[in-house]
């Protein structure tokens, strides 16, 4: 966490939206009565709880207790047998679904593909044997870098079909991040495609593969899916067609009987130090809350057609893209591409091409929208639309406010969704039913969360006082650890707060016991709803030869929430423009796209404190164009503020 200076909370917002009689009269959860009893019960009798709402999967073989150990070493459904491709597939081909669309997927060329539920488990059946094929075994790590193509869900559900471990990255990362996660996890196969379509243009994800390998030895077997129809080198024996091996491949693959702690996935994120955090999620307890979550939250019903435009290289796309929607049996519409292509009313065209009736983005997407006009959605039919939620970043209530009246035609209750790659599912948000909604507060905790808000030494705090945001008690889908590294998981999650999970986030509570988060308290910015640590950009700046010391850090940016603001001193020459695009440039091929820095600054050295560390909360200001009001005491040589200041962006 960065230097200690109290937590401030300047929003104050008074309107309330209650949710609309007829909305609630077919909730899910359908009154404050129901909410606060399930949420009770759950705080007083966790096991009791949980144990009752585990009746919603279907198991192999029951579980002899519901939870074993404190946190952060909880145990769920121990000795019960399980499968999640199982419990998103094979139970509703028992029912009317098996003809139901499981996923409605459109492509950014315009294309159209419908798998009902049964294409999809003929296809994942297959796929799994395909895996098995190429040597696969429960509990071996796969890569999955793919577009956002049917074949990433029956990739996702062939591994956890037959026990494989995937570990998905997004197609934004660079070679070198795909190289980094492949070792972390030791991978031994990696399932791409030769590109993805996105703003008109092609991804090339195999080339990056390629170029990923030459640094991480590991992997044995590539699997490429032809999207795009671009060239790829193949090379023989280790690259193989998705579709040469699909065409001899047997439908008829049994879901394995795993633990109900086996290994779902890793998930790689960004945290304050070192390198990426390979977030590890388990079965059942990560099934579980998914399933429930979306059942609360989204208030799925049987003939909703569900979209989330997140990626599933996201956790959102893991939790409320694939497991969650599939394991109820909802219709999920799944789009590959870019939300303004051809032009900026795709999204609408989208929802009214397919009637969707819940729609789920990020407040980034909100501001993008506002941004480009009411002329895109009012140029279609929305009124399918029941329900709309947020995820990744405090939401401005300006911009819940236009959601609210131009998407939601003041007709659709927001559920404003707090909740991190670490806990697996959303953990904060209204009940779209219940909950009276007020512009950026994501509310109340859901049943079987328990949130508190603590000073640094841990003390609960009143009302209105911002400060750490912590959760008291286990949840069935937190994260087990850190994939090979569990201390650093015991360190980073659990130490600031005796007895508390904690990863990060400040907020306070209001009179209503509303919560507002107010953001992250350690050196992570928050770029279009998603983590990046300060210190890779810094590391990747550094890596440049004409590089002494970087400093980087977040300031308020329109659209993305927070833009990268990076302070660079040189080792010799001057700094030019040149130079400027080159470091950017350079950081894009080190990470990714999304980590391309917004701003350069050149500085002759960066603020520090005697102990030499970087005194970021002043470099904020800076980059946010503020006058600084903190304490400066501890700064080494107070010129170098003055000189920062006075050097042109
Ligand atoms: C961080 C987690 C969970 C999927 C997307 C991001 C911020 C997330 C909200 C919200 C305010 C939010 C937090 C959190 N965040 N949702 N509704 N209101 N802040 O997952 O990359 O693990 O990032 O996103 O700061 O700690 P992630």
């Amino acid at each position: 966490m960065s230097e200690n200076a109290s937590i401030e909370s300047v929003l104050q917002e008074t309107r309330t939206f209650p949710p609309p009689s007829t909305f609630s009269a077919q909730a899910n959860i359908g009154s404050e009565e129901e909410y606060q009893e399930l949420w009770q019960r759950a705080k007083d009798d966790p096991a009791g709880f949980w144990g009752d709402m585990a009746q919603n999967l279907s198991w192999f073989q029951p579980y002899e207790s519901v939870m074993d150990g404190d946190m952060p070493n909880t145990k769920w459904f121990t000795g019960g047998k399980i499968n999640v491709s199982y419990n998103c597939l094979d139970r509703h081909l028992e029912t009317d679904r098996r003809n139901k669309a499981a996923i409605i997927w459109e492509g950014e060329t315009g294309e159209t593909r419908v798998l009902r539920y049964q294409d999809l488990h003929r296809e994942v059946c297959k796929f799994a044997n395909v895996l098995k094929g190429l040597g696969v075994e429960t509990g071996d790590r796969i890569t999955l870098y793919m577009p956002m193509i049917p074949e990433l869900t029956i990739a996702m559900l062939a591994c956890c079909r037959i026990g494989a471990v995937h570990s998905i990255i997004f197609g934004g990362f660079s070679a070198d991040a795909v190289a980094d996660r492949n070792n972390d996890a030791q991978a031994k196969l990696v399932i791409t495609a030769d590109g993805g379509w996105r703003r008109g243009k092609e991804i090339p994800l195999k080339a990056a593969v390629d170029a990923s390998l030459e640094k991480s030895p590991s992997v044995e077997n590539v699997v490429v899916v032809r999207r795009t129809g671009g060239d790829v080198d193949m090379v023989p024996d280790r690259d193989h067609w998705y579709h040469d091996l699909m065409q001899g491949a047997s439908a008829d693959c049994d879901a394995v009987e795993l633990d109900a702690e086996h290994p779902l996935f890793i998930l790689y994120t960004s945290g304050s130090t070192g390198k990426p955090k390979g977030v590890l999620h388990t079965s059942a307890g990560y099934l579980l809350g998914t399933t429930m979550t979306s059942k609360w939250v989204f208030d799925l019903k049987e003939d909703d057609t569900y979209w989330c435009t997140a990626d599933i290289g996201w956790i959102t796309g893991h939790s409320y893209i694939t497991y969650g929607p599939l394991s109820n049996g909802a219709s999920v519409v799944m789009y590959e591409g870019a939300p303004n292509w051809p032009d900026e009313g795709r999204f609408w065209e989208i929802v009214e091409k397919y009637q969707v009736s819940i729609f789920y983005t990020a407040p980034t997407a909100i501001r993008a929208f506002i941004k480009w006009g009411d002329q895109w959605p009012e140029k279609y039919d929305l009124s399918s639309l029941r329900l709309l939620g947020t995820v990744g970043e405090p939401i401005n209530p300006e911009a819940w406010m236009w959601y609210h009246q131009v998407i939601g035609q003041e007709r659709c209750p927001i559920v404003d969704t707090w909740w991190q790659t670490e806990t697996g599912g959303i953990m904060i948000s209204p009940l779209p039913g219940v909950t009276p909604t007020k512009p950026g507060s994501c509310a109340r905790p859901l049943p079987g969360v328990v949130p508190d808000i603590v000073t640094e030494a841990g003390e609960s705090l009143d009302a209105n006082q911002g400060g750490l945001l912590v959760m008291t008690q286990p949840w069935p889908h937190m994260l087990r650890t850190l994939y090979g590294d569990h201390d650093r998981f015991l360190e980073t999650y659990f130490s600031t707060i005796d007895g508390c999970y904690f990863a990060g986030d400040g907020a306070r509570r209001d009179d209503d016991g509303y919560i507002w988060v107010m953001g992250r308290v350690d050196d992570v910015i928050n770029v279009s709803g998603h983590r990046l640590s300060t210190m890779e950009v810094e590391s990747a700046l550094v890596a440049h030869d004409k590089v002494a010391e970087a400093a980087v850090v977040g300031f308020p940016h329109e659209i993305k929430g927070e833009g990268i603001c990076c302070f660079v001193t040189l080792k010799g020459d001057d700094g030019t423009d040149e130079l400027k695009k080159e470091l950017i440039q350079h950081v894009r091929e080190q990470i990714g796209a999304l980590a391309t820095p917004d701003q350069i600054r050149f500085a002759a050295s960066v603020p520090k404190t005697r102990s030499g560390k970087i005194m970021r909360r002043l470099l904020r200001d800076i980059a946010a164009g503020r006058e600084s009001t903190q304490d400066t005491t501890t700064l080494e040589d107070y010129t170098v503020l003055a000189k920062l200041r006075a050097e042109e962006e």
